[in-house]
């Protein structure tokens, strides 16, 4: 059984306060905590060993490669790839997936191509797609979704074809913690066609089956921090076939053995794909991150979750107001909500006077969310460190926000009332 309380010590930011009361941490899915040990890790990789990788002919240079290399290694055993070769580091799911992007856009797409992606997916996995497909002529269509916010597998059906060359998905909504069936998604499509299979694994390396040769994916893309990794740190996964057969976007030192005014020779390790200086330390920070989930039981940290995230809708759909985006059977990580009448951004800042991190807004998934009829929303992604008396306390603080509006609409007429909430300084772009 896992001990939360003691774990939650390996988490220092958790004992802090916001607003003069402890900080309930609930935008996991945005970003994770980070535990001491990565933090530790850093200080001392930049104490005893800071050097760049690859190329100093000292031991410093020797020392960071070799942590760096062995990064990659904890990486590759994390996610059940023998051969580290196969793990580029990026720097986060966004980059992973452009890169590719225009990697396939040069190896080959013609006008009759298509590319397919789903209704469901973060702006990260559908902003190049379009751009991609506009400038290659290809045609860009969409998975739809079903009123409940899953996907619809008669829309996936009707959508794969010999044409389709490229699948792009994400394993799990960072919205609405619905995950895709994605092993049988992968198997109907390389059923049906020759097409080349992107996973979005941001969301999914958290809460997911990430065993890379269960998946068979060509590509799976996730990022450091969601697993209390270092910020600019990412990484993507690649088939082996890839490696070799896929020209890099990027160019720069560390990529070649040979250069002339006229030519290059690029390496065919993995180093292709990793030009300049690589984030070394924050490969280091990411590999301590994942030691330290390795030493977590994956099935008691499932269970706890899941139980978390249960507790969460119960609580949640007791206040009346809320109105819950999707419905699943099982939802990970993420849940999101609309409050009648309250916009999600004053609720949020409400909570956080309450000392509750939450975020609000279309969550990078706007078609996602517009597709299911709602506009900006609040959403609560808890993990594993969060407690049943935090969800409790954060009830309570809704429960108590409701109450301050809907006094104020009694006192005010409905068109000043938004205005008289609506004051708190945005500090973010708000997507
Ligand atoms: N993609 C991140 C989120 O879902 C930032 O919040």
């Amino acid at each position: 059984m896992l001990d939360i309380g003691k774990l939650r010590n390996d988490f220092p930011i958790l004992k802090t306060q916001v607003h003069g009361k402890p900080l309930i941490y609930l935008d996991n899915a945005a970003t994770l905590q980070m535990p001491s040990v990565v933090m530790e890790t850093l200080e001392s990789h930049y104490l005893m060993q800071n050097s760049n990788v690859h190329r100093g002919g000292h031991l410093l240079s020797e020392m960071s490669t070799a942590a760096y290399e062995k990064a990659r290694e904890k990486v590759a055993k994390f996610i059940c790839v023998k051969d580290s070769q196969q793990i580029v580091f990026t720097s986060g799911t966004t980059a992973a997936i452009n890169m590719v992007a225009y990697m396939l856009a040069e190896f080959g797409l013609q006008s009759e191509d298509e590319i397919l992606i789903t209704e469901m997916e973060h702006h990260a996995n559908i902003l190049i797609w379009q751009h991609i497909s506009k400038v290659t002529g290809c045609t860009l269509k969409y998975i739809n979704i079903e009123k409940n916010g899953c996907l619809d597998m008669d829309s996936l059906q009707k959508s794969v074809n010999i044409n389709t060359k490229i699948v792009a998905l994400t394993q799990l909504s960072n919205v609405t913690g619905i995950e895709n069936p994605i092993k049988e998604i992968i198997s109907y499509i390389r059923e049906y066609s020759n097409a080349v299979i992107l996973i979005d694994g941001a969301q999914g390396i958290v809460h997911c089956d990430t065993d890379m040769e269960q998946l068979d994916c060509d590509f799976y893309c996730f990022s450091g921090h969601k697993l209390g990794g270092p910020t600019g740190i990412g990484v993507l996964y690649m088939k082996e076939n890839w490696l070799r057969q896929l020209k890099p976007v990027f160019f720069g030192g560390g990529t070649v053995y040979e250069v002339s005014l006229e030519s290059k020779k690029l390496y065919d390790t993995v180093e292709r794909f990793e030009p300049g200086t690589p984030n070394y330390a924050g490969a280091i920070g990411l590999g301590a991150a994942i030691d330290y989930w390795e030493a977590v039981s994956k099935s008691d940290l499932v269970i706890y979750e899941q139980a978390l995230m249960v507790y969460l809708e119960e609580k949640l759909k007791a206040v009346g107001q809320v109105q819950i985006l999707g419905k699943a059977a099982e939802r990970k990580g993420a849940l999101a909500f609309e409050i009648a009448g309250i916009s999600a951004y004053d609720f949020c800042r409400f909570l956080d006077l309450f000392g509750i991190a939450a975020r609000s807004g279309y969550h990078c998934a706007q078609p996602y969310i517009n597709a299911l009829g709602f506009n900006k929303v609040t959403r609560i992604s808890p993990a594993i460190y969060n407690t049943r008396q935090e969800i409790d306390k954060l009830v309570e603080a809704m429960v108590e926000i409701i109450k301050v509006f809907e006094r104020n609409s009694n006192n005010d007429d409905a068109g000043s009332r938004r205005g008289h909430f609506t004051r708190f300084k945005r500090t973010s772009r708000f997507d």
